[in-house]
């Protein structure tokens, strides 16, 4: 069973951009964070990034039927698309969103999430470890569903 992780626009430039925001974490590190984590609970991942919303959407859209779940950090679109909203809406499994850093703690526009609604939960502010953490809520939606 795989686990989709999908990260949307800059998160790329993980480690370079904003380090005192964002730690020096690469995305290939939380990438690498993630499978093994996953790995343990038994799950595999498949782990992307994207800057485009409709890639996004894309990707969203095929995850019914190939994954059980997904760890969303939808980065700025996070705090502007409908669109992504929709797609997680119709996509119809588990959504736990993540952010590296504590939206709260930061500028009033980015305490407003099109997505938390719509997802099992929301995780941020623990940096590398908001996605570990992610991927362990996620793994134990799926696994009391099977009970
Ligand atoms: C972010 C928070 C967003 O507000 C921001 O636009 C990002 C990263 C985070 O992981 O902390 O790109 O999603």
């Amino acid at each position: 069973p795989t686990i989709l992780v999908l990260n949307g626009p800059n998160l790329n430039l993980l480690g370079v951009r904003e380090p005192s925001l964002y730690g020096s974490a690469t995305l290939g590190d939380v990438e690498e964070a993630c499978r093994e984590r996953a790995g343990l609970l038994g799950y595999d991942v498949d782990f992307r990034q994207s800057n485009h919303e409709g890639t996004l959407i894309d990707w969203i859209q095929e995850a019914r039927g190939s994954a059980i779940g997904i760890v969303l950090n939808a980065g700025a679109y996070t705090h502007t698309s409908v669109a992504i909203r929709d797609a997680l809406k119709s996509a119809d499994l588990p959504v736990i969103e993540v952010h590296l850093s504590n939206v709260f703690k930061r500028e009033p526009f980015r305490h407003h999430s099109y997505i938390s609604d719509v997802a099992a939960g929301v995780i941020c502010g623990f940096g590398t470890n908001s996605y570990v953490l992610a991927i362990e809520a996620l793994a134990g939606i799926v696994d009391a569903a099977k009970e």
